[in-house]
C-alpha cells in the first residue's frame, strides 16, 4: 500500500507504533520496523541522554529499517534535560522524530536543520494546524478513544480525522482505537494516510513488558478504563484497576482543589513497577479504550501481516462488491 505516510517515512506499510513509556524500548521499534511498520523508541524511558544513545545504537544492530524517536512534553516530577536528548537524537543519526505533550516549536529548528522529519501528535484540530504552521511534516491526530492523554477536548475519531482531513495540507495518521484492518481502512477513507497503534501493539509476542500486562489488556473490554487527573487538566486514559479507583475517590472527594501531590503515588514512578515487574495494580497506566477489540497476543509480523491483508480483503471485496452489485 502507498500512502503520503508510506513515502515521507520510507516504509512499507502506513502503520506507526506510537511512542509508549516503558514499552518503546529498541526491541520493540526494531521488531515493528522489521515488520514493515514505524517502530518507534520512548526517549524519556532512557534514564539519561546517554542511555538514550546506547538504545538508539542497539536499535540500529537490530534492524536497517527506518524507526524514529518519540520526545514527550509533559508534566513530570523531574524535569528531564531535553537540550541533551535533542542533541543525541541529532547526533546519533535517528531521521525520524515523534514530539507529543505540547507544541515541539522550540525544538523544531534543530530537528529540521539536520534533515528529521517530524510527526506530531495532538488531540485536537487547531493543535494540528499549529504543528503544520510550524513546519511538522505529518501529524499524528489521537481521538479521544486513545491510551495515554486525549486532551481535554474529548472528540472522537469518527469526527476528528474528517475535521483533520477538511483542514490540514500535510498527511496525518489516525491514532486512538486503532486495532486492525478495520481501524486502517476507515482511517483512510476518513482521509488519514495511515494509523498509529499504542495498546494494540503492547499485546504482542515480542512487546517488551511483562506477560501479566498483556493478558490485563486481552481481558480488559472497551468498558475497563478510565480517565484520572482531568481536575489537573492532564487527562489520562488509564486500565482501571484498585489503585486507579482510589485517585477517582480522591479527585471526587478534593474536587478542583486537588494537588498532584495528593496522587503522586498512584500515577508518578509507576512504569517500571507495571510494564516491568508485572505489578499490573500497582499504579495507573495508560490503555486505550481499544483493549476491547484486542483478544490475542499474536507477533508484530502475524498482526501486520493479518492488517494488511484484511485491509486488502475490506477494500478490494468487501466495499468493491458493494459498488458492483
Ligand atoms: C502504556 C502507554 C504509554 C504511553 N506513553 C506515551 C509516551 O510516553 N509518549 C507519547 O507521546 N504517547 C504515549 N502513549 C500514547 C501512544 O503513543 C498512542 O498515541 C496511543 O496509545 C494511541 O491510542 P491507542 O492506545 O488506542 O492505540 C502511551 C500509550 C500507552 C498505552
Amino acid at each position: 500500500m502507498k500512502t503520503r505516510i508510506t513515502e515521507l517515512f520510507e516504509i512499507e506499510h502506513p502503520i506507526i507504533q506510537g511512542g509508549m513509556h516503558y514499552v518503546g524500548f529498541a526491541e520493540l521499534a526494531a521488531a515493528v520496523s522489521n515488520a514493515g511498520g514505524l517502530g518507534i523508541i520512548t526517549a524519556l524511558t532512557q534514564k539519561t541522554a546517554e542511555d538514550l544513545g546506547k538504545e538508539i545504537e542497539k536499535c540500529i544492530s537490530l534492524t536497517n529499517k527506518p524507526f524514529g524517536v518519540n520526545l514527550t512534553f509533559l508534566p513530570s516530577v523531574a524535569a528531564p534535560d531535553m537540550p541533551a536528548y535533542v542533541k543525541v537524537i541529532i547526533d546519533s543519526g535517528v531521521k525520524i522524530v515523534e514530539t507529543a505533550g505540547r507544541s515541539p516549536e522550540q525544538v523544531l529548528p534543530y530537528f529540521k536543520d539536520a534533515g528529521i522529519k517530524v510527526i506530531h501528535k495532538c488531540t485536537s484540530i487547531r493543535h494540528s494546524l499549529k504543528a503544520q504552521s510550524i513546519g511538522c511534516d505529518a501529524v499524528s491526530v489521537d481521538g479521544f478513544e486513545c491510551g495515554g492523554h486525549p486532551g481535554e477536548d474529548d472528540i472522537p475519531n469518527m469526527i476528528l480525522l474528517p475535521r483533520a482531513a477538511d483542514e490540514l495540507e500535510i498527511p496525518f495518521v489516525a491514532s486512538g482505537g486503532m486495532a486492525d484492518a478495520r481501524s486502517l481502512v476507515a482511517s483512510l477513507a476518513m482521509g488519514a494516510d495511515g494509523m498509529n497503534m499504542g495498546t494494540r501493539f503492547m499485546a504482542t509476542k515480542e512487546a517488551p513488558i511483562h506477560e501479566r500486562v498483556k493478558e490485563a489488556i486481552v481481558a480488559a473490554t472497551e468498558l475497563d478504563t478510565r480517565l484520572i487527573m482531568r481536575p489537573l487538566r492532564n487527562t489520562e486514559r488509564v486500565l482501571k484497576n484498585p489503585t486507579v479507583d482510589l485517585v477517582l475517590a480522591k479527585e471526587k472527594e478534593l474536587g478542583q482543589d486537588i494537588k498532584i501531590d495528593d496522587i503522586i503515588d498512584e500515577v508518578a514512578g509507576v512504569y517500571p513497577r507495571v510494564m516491568l515487574e508485572g505489578k499490573v495494580d500497582s499504579g495507573a497506566w495508560s490503555c486505550g479504550m481499544v483493549a476491547g477489540l484486542i483478544n490475542d497476543i499474536p507477533s508484530f509480523k502475524e498482526l501486520i501481516n493479518q492488517i494488511m491483508l484484511e485491509a486488502d480483503y475490506l477494500i478490494r471485496k468487501r466495499l468493491e462488491q458493494m459498488l458492483s452489485a
